[in-house]
């Protein structure tokens, strides 16, 4: 970069600077205009600048950036490789994906079962769908939104052959127990920590206990890149697999900053496949039927910066959910709170709340009072999947009974925690909620 290239960068990132000077003064909570979202990208001129930077760099696809993205993430997880995706349905994609490629040594077949919970994110149990594999559906407790461990085991049979485990809003599922019982059955774990970023089970990181685990970086999560997620594994061969897949099926591994004009491998040139002519480029041969779910650089770029804060965004997400978790403490007649396995550290996504069988009002009166005064609501995703007009005749197998996840479709829905709710808006959401429950709790 030449002297005159350096100054009017500087000059931009100034003005990026100044600009986010300025929104952090106008930054003013206003009771009564202005909105409690659920959720929300937090961030300032560093990643905005950092986006900006990677852009000016003109390169485009995934490069050092996403490298190093992916490389403290892996790291952070406990997790030897990560790669990053567009999304997070994108790696709970891949990772289903995956576990069909003829280069998996473990590969499974069409028809095989995979357990799921009912109570889901709709891009978790489609790539079952999608890979034909069968969805086993198990229910949630209520408060943990979890699958119990019995109604795992009781769903496992001859042809069960994975798990898929949410850890449903960031809560740890029983991971010592899930794992045993895989190593036991010779069934494959794998884990959509999406919402989990930050939590952990017995001191180990979520994401760290599968084969595979599946980040999602959309706004609304932990960290974010605009949109985004990475998938996570522990073995070289999964992350080839996982990179042909997401890069168009191809056959070639060379890192971006592959130096050698043959290749990673030196044979670049060297191959011969069947019904191809010697030495057709290898970067031009496809091993796997792929996509093209990567991310952009600037995305990573951007990344990167988010998760330098990601300690404090947990930290606060944490402070955020004890008080809100103190304040519905005195209104127990009227919900079930949301709870936690012990062992577990969950760093919550959000405050889910159920309300109880024969409470005085029903969740649409509740949920209508928080919208109309500005606080932000959201439903705990699909409900009992099944019950999605998208789901009907899918080829699946319920295991036990959907009680739960009925529940939740009928009674459940969350609010906010996430940094950006600070002690005003925290206070703002208990007088609004206060005014409402006020009416109905039996004190
Ligand atoms: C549990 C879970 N899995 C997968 C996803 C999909 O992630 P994305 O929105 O990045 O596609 C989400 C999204 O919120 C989720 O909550």
């Amino acid at each position: 970069m030449d002297i005159e290239e350096e100054r009017l960068r500087e000059s931009i990132k100034n003005s990026v600077m100044g600009l986010f000077r300025l929104k952090k003064q106008k930054d003013v909570f206003v009771k009564g205009s202005s909105r409690v979202q659920y959720a929300g990208a937090v961030f300032d001129d560093k990643e905005s600048w950092a986006f900006i930077n990677s852009f000016l760099d003109g390169w485009f696809g995934t490069g050092k950036k996403a490298e190093l993205f992916e490389n403290m993430l892996a790291e952070f997880i406990g997790m030897k490789h990560g790669m990053v995706t567009n999304s997070g349905s994108s790696a709970n994609l891949l990772a289903i994906s995956a576990l069909k490629s003829k280069q998996f040594e473990s590969k499974l077949n069409d028809g095989d079962e995979i357990i799921v919970c009912a109570n889901s994110f709709p891009t978790t149990v489609n790539p079952l769908i999608q890979n034909n594999f069968k969805p086993v559906f198990v229910d949630c407790e209520l408060g943990t939104y979890n699958p119990s461990i019995e109604s795992i085991k009781e769903a496992i049979s001859s042809k069960t052959k994975a798990i898929f485990i949410v850890h449903t809003l960031g809560n740890p599922n029983d991971m010592v127990a899930l794992k045993e019982i895989a190593e036991d059955k010779k069934i494959l774990l794998i884990e959509d920590a999406c919402d989990a970023l930050g939590s952990s089970f017995k001191g180990k990181r979520c994401g760290s206990f599968g084969i595979m685990s599946t980040y999602s970086f959309y706004p609304a999560h932990h960290i974010t890149m605009g949109e985004g997620g990475a998938v996570l594994s522990n073995s070289l061969n999964m992350d080839r697999i996982l990179r042909s897949l997401r890069d168009w099926g191809r056959a070639c591994y060379c890192k971006h900053n592959e130096k050698k004009s043959n290749g990673a491998c030196g044979r670049r040139f060297d191959f011969k496949f069947k019904n191809l002519p010697y030495g057709y480029d290898h970067k031009y041969v496809y091993s796997h039927i792929g996509y093209n779910l990567k991310p952009l650089e600037f995305q990573c770029a951007f990344g990167i910066e988010q998760f330098k804060k990601l300690p404090q965004f947990i930290e606060q997400r944490k402070r955020n959910f004890d008080i809100m978790q103190s304040f519905f403490k005195k209104y127990e007649d009227l919900f079930v709170l949301p709870k936690s396995i012990p062992d577990a550290e969950p760093c919550w996504f959000a405050y889910p709340l159920t309300i109880k069988e024969g409470s005085p009002f029903k969740r649409l009166d509740i949920i209508k009072y928080l919208e109309k005064n500005l606080i932000q609501t959201r439903l705990l995703f699909s409900g009992n999947v099944l019950r999605q007009p998208a789901y009907e005749g899918i080829n699946h197998r319920v295991s036990g009974n959907l009680k739960n996840s009925d529940i939740v479709t009928e009674r459940t829905f969350f609010i906010g925690i996430y940094p950006t709710i600070n002690k005003e808006r925290i206070s703002y959401m208990q007088e609004v909620l206060t005014k409402f429950l006020e009416k109905h709790a039996k004190r």
